[in-house]
């Protein structure tokens, strides 16, 4: 039998305060990548991957995330009366199927792994999917459709892995490696946010995971980790205590950091681009800009 995985939890409890001011009345989930908020990008890989139900782990002031998720029969209505069928096209490829999302609550802001944890009743005894909205990845296969194929034939814990200069090693979760395999690598070990020098490798974990029920066993320890905070890579690295498979896969496509302005900006000119509607315009303009910059040099 294939192993499937059919639930993802998304974790979007977070403050967004790098994005202040925009996040004091915008969940920075719902900031758009062109013209799609970065949720949306999220959600679609995850039914590229076969995701059936969504779980979100919110918390104060994501009201406008949940209702982002609502249909829109006016708006729809009045698209269809106009004949604008491919705005209404693009409208009703957002719609979710009744009963396939649910909202969970994380009370208070104690880390990722505490965050995945809040979703655990909604789990119960399955393998599950984790996505960040803020890692976006443009792949012409989605990532974690990749993840979820070579899954079949792994089974255990798999996290999406990228080599990072040594120099930013300390701001990810970092694999030690065990065996290579070449896309796919067997873990010995795991460590959040390293320092400097102590990092074992410099493959980091990006923001998609494939886990299984042992891990949200693992949470019940509420063990603090880097900064005091309830880490998911720790409750992944107990399994490797417990000997269980850990692997990384180091997908194929290009990460962005949208958590970041610098990595939001560098997106939005790569999906601009790569729309045929905007690309002409927007290289130009782009051409024009390097051009004044370098005269001004
Ligand atoms: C989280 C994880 C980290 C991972 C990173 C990827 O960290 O804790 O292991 O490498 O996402 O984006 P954060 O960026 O939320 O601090």
């Amino acid at each position: 039998m294939k192993r499937r995985v059919t639930k993802a939890i998304f974790p979007v409890a977070g403050l967004g305060t790098r994005f202040l001011p925009a996040t004091k009345s915008v969940p920075k989930e719902i900031m758009t990548l062109v013209d799609r908020p970065l949720i949306q990008y999220a959600i679609d890989e995850a039914r590229a991957a076969g995701i059936k139900e969504f779980i979100f782990v919110t918390s104060r002031g994501k009201s406008a995330l949940e209702d982002y998720f609502d249909h829109a029969p006016e708006l729809e209505a009045s698209l269809r009366k106009k004949g604008k069928t491919e705005l209404l096209e693009t409208l009703k490829s957002t719609n979710m199927e009744s009963g396939a999302i649910a909202y969970i609550r994380q009370h208070k802001a104690l880390g990722l792994g505490h965050a995945v944890w809040c979703a655990r009743r909604l789990i119960a005894d399955e393998p599950f999917a984790v996505i960040l909205p803020d890692d976006v990845i443009a792949a012409e296969k989605p990532c974690l459709q990749q993840m979820t194929e070579a899954y079949e034939d792994t089974g255990g814990c798999m996290v999406a892995a990228m080599e990072v200069p040594p120099e930013k090693a300390s701001a990810y979760g970092v694999l030690d490696v065990k065996e290579d395999m070449g896309s796919l690598v067997a873990v010995k070990g795991m460590v959040e946010k390293p320092k400097a020098d102590e990092a074992p490798s410099n493959l980091a974990v990006i923001g998609r995971y494939i886990l299984t029920p042992d891990v949200l066993k693992n949470l019940n320890r509420m063990k603090s980790g880097s900064g005091g905070e309830i880490q998911l890579t720790d409750a992944i690295a107990d399994e490797l205590s417990a000997e269980r498979n850990v692997y990384g896969l180091r997908f194929r496509g290009q990460r962005f950091d949208c958590g970041s302005k610098a990595g939001f900006l560098q997106a939005t000119v790569a999906f601009g681009l790569a729309r045929d509607e905007l690309k002409t315009e927007l290289s130009e303009y782009l051409e024009q800009m390097v051009a004044q910059q370098k005269a001004a040099q």
